[in-house]
């Protein structure tokens, strides 16, 4: 049975974050992390793209472990010009351990086709591995828990250009809670690297008359590839 103060400590360890306790405080007695939550908090900067998947897909940083079939690592080109990062796995992408399969994922297929490009020459992931139940928004904590993931799945591919697809994935890249229509039409530097934000494939599925405002994204989203420029 784990101490839940070490219990708490290994989780806050394992999200990265730094553990103040007061001057003389006795840290938990042996201090030791179970192992399951030691093997997390390794840093996940730094591994090659086999490690990354291994230790996504043994994740039990929040309490999706408990729901999810499986985790949804994401597919395509290792090093792509496109990046892009939508929301979280649905039933389907849950069940097939691939992204936007489903619905939503064909119509994403046609916005790339638009653009010359295909799941096999950009790279497509999601803020969340996992997916939350009833297709709920993705809790801050758990997009917290994921990020490094995202982060380390950026730096391995280096694109000329994400492309966020809808609110929830551009409201965690940007670190803000500006609406689609506020962020979208322009471009946004994240680290460096282009980002454009568009809507959802599957709001376009509800509203197609959107569908213009999200293609002049995609030529954005060109443009600032080519140019190389954020
Ligand atoms: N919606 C998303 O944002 N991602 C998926 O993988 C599927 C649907």
């Amino acid at each position: 049975m784990v101490h839940p103060d070490h219990q708490r400590l290994a989780y806050l360890q394992a999200m990265g974050i730094d553990v103040w306790l007061p001057r003389g405080a006795a840290e938990p007695a042996d201090h030791v992390i179970p192992g399951a939550l030691a093997a997390e908090a390794t840093a996940v900067e730094g591994l090659d793209w086999s490690e990354l998947r291994q230790c996504v897909a043994a994740c039990s940083r929040c309490e999706l472990v408990q729901s999810r079939r499986q985790t949804v690592f994401g597919v395509g080109k290792q090093d792509a010009d496109w990046m892009i990062v939508g929301e979280a796995p649905g039933a389907e992408e849950d069940r097939r351990g691939e992204p936007f399969v489903g619905r939503a994922g064909q119509m994403l297929d046609e916005m790339l086709r638009a653009i010359g490009q295909s799941r096999n020459s950009v790279f497509i992931a999601n803020t969340l591995k996992c997916r939350p139940p009833n297709n709920r928004d993705p809790k801050p904590a758990e997009a917290t828990a994921c990020r490094d993931f995202l982060n380390r799945q950026i730096a391995l591919v280096q694109p000329r250009i994400i492309l966020a697809v809808g609110k929830i994935a551009a409201q965690n890249l940007l670190g803000c809670d500006d609406p689609v229509g506020r962020m979208r039409g322009r471009g946004h530097n994240l680290n460096g690297i282009p980002l454009v934000v568009t809507y959802h494939p599957a709001y376009l599925l509800r509203s197609p008359s959107q569908k213009s405002k999200s293609w002049s994204d995609l030529c954005l989203a060109n443009r600032l590839a080519s140019e190389g420029t954020a």
